[in-house]
């Protein structure tokens, strides 16, 4: 059989990537431009300053993954974009990008969705096993997701207000921790000797949703009351504190959802998906149902572009094309 070649882009959020994959299984190159920096100094992602970053990175982005892995646009079999979900003005960037180059190419440009890429990941790392729960869990994200076979999805449960690693961003910034937050609160966590305690979000029985807000205020409320009472506040207790509730809940909610679904895999993917009190719970909680667990290393639980070339491969071969008329969807559903 001949070798197939996807060229992938992702621009749904702040990080301009492309990347050549072959067979939907093997990267041959990864190019991922961050803009962590110039987000640093306001907290979080300012989308303008994401969209203006995309237009001056993505053609240099797309031409070194090509030169990269060694290949010319004529040895590619189609292009494969996120379509969505994710900040419009960004998201666009991408979608035009592939257009253009499809279309000057004589290539398909085939839509894949953000989390859809971020479940693929696991392709390139290992391999899926079917059927499988996902755990998507990012700074835009936190998803559970069943597949019952290749292309099939199935959304379970999802975040009814902030995304998992937004609250850990904001409860950063509270603790007065540099932006991304996730790995400070983290090390913090291990580093500390109690916590205090804050509220779980179990949300109603059965229900396979997520909330971080009511710990996130939790968490402020907390802090200003010791800052009224003129008492010092100590970071490491408050971020073990927090970063227990989420782990518990997040690790009760995704192993509910394996043994309900009956799965023999739960892959975890996202940044979120990098905190080491997450992934030990995880596994220790799965080894013990005997399911076994997966997480991509770092550089493809963040966001990249070899992850959606994956995706779209599989689409590919399922026989997908988009066409020219395809458009950025930031609401875009599973
Ligand atoms: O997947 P990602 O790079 O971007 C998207 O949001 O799509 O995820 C970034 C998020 C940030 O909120 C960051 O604080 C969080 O992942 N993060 C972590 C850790 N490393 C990164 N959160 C908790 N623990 C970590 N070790
Ligand atoms: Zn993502």
């Amino acid at each position: 059989m001949k070798d197939i070649y996807i060229l992938g882009i992702e621009t749904s959020c702040d990080e301009t990537a492309a990347s050549v994959v072959r067979n939907g299984r093997e990267i041959v190159s990864n190019v991922v431009a961050s803009q962590i920096e110039s987000h640093k100094r306001f907290g979080g992602v300012v989308p303008e300053v994401a969209s203006r970053h995309h237009v001056e990175q993505i053609t240099l982005v797309i031409e070194q993954a090509l030169r990269e892995a060694g290949i010319t646009p004529g040895g590619l079999n189609a292009v494969a974009v996120t379509q969505g979900p994710g900040l419009v003005g960004a998201l666009l960037v991408g979608v035009n990008a592939a257009k253009a180059f499809a279309f000057a190419h004589g290539l398909p440009v085939i839509g894949v969705h953000h989390i859809a890429g971020h479940v693929y990941a696991n392709r390139l790392a290992g391999g899926m096993e079917f059927p499988l729960v996902a755990l998507i869990i990012s700074g835009g994200h936190t998803e559970l997701v069943y597949m019952e076979r290749d292309g099939s999805f199935e959304l379970i449960g999802e975040t009814r207000d902030d995304a998992a690693g937004e609250a850990y961003d904001k409860v950063a910034r509270i603790l007065g921790l540099p932006y991304p937050g996730g790995p400070h609160i983290d090390r913090l966590a291990h580093e500390a000797e109690e916590s205090v305690k804050f509220p779980r979000a179990w949300l109603e029985d059965g229900s396979y949703d997520f909330s971080f807000s009511g710990l996130k205020s939790a968490v402020i409320n907390y802090v200003h009351n010791a800052n009224q009472k003129g008492e010092t506040v100590d970071p490491a207790k408050v971020a073990a504190g927090f970063q227990e509730s989420v782990v518990e809940v997040v690790t009760g909610k995704t192993v509910r959802a394996a043994k309900a679904f009956g799965v023999q895999q739960v892959i975890a993917a996202g940044g979120v998906a990098a905190n080491r009190g997450l992934r030990d719970s995880l596994a220790e909680a799965l080894g013990k149902e005997e399911i076994e667990f997966h997480v991509p290393p770092l550089n493809l639980c963040t966001d990249n572009a070899a992850m959606i070339a994956a995706a779209g491969s599989s689409m590919f071969e399922a026989g997908v094309r988009g066409d020219l008329r395809m458009n950025g969807k930031p609401g875009l559903e599973l």
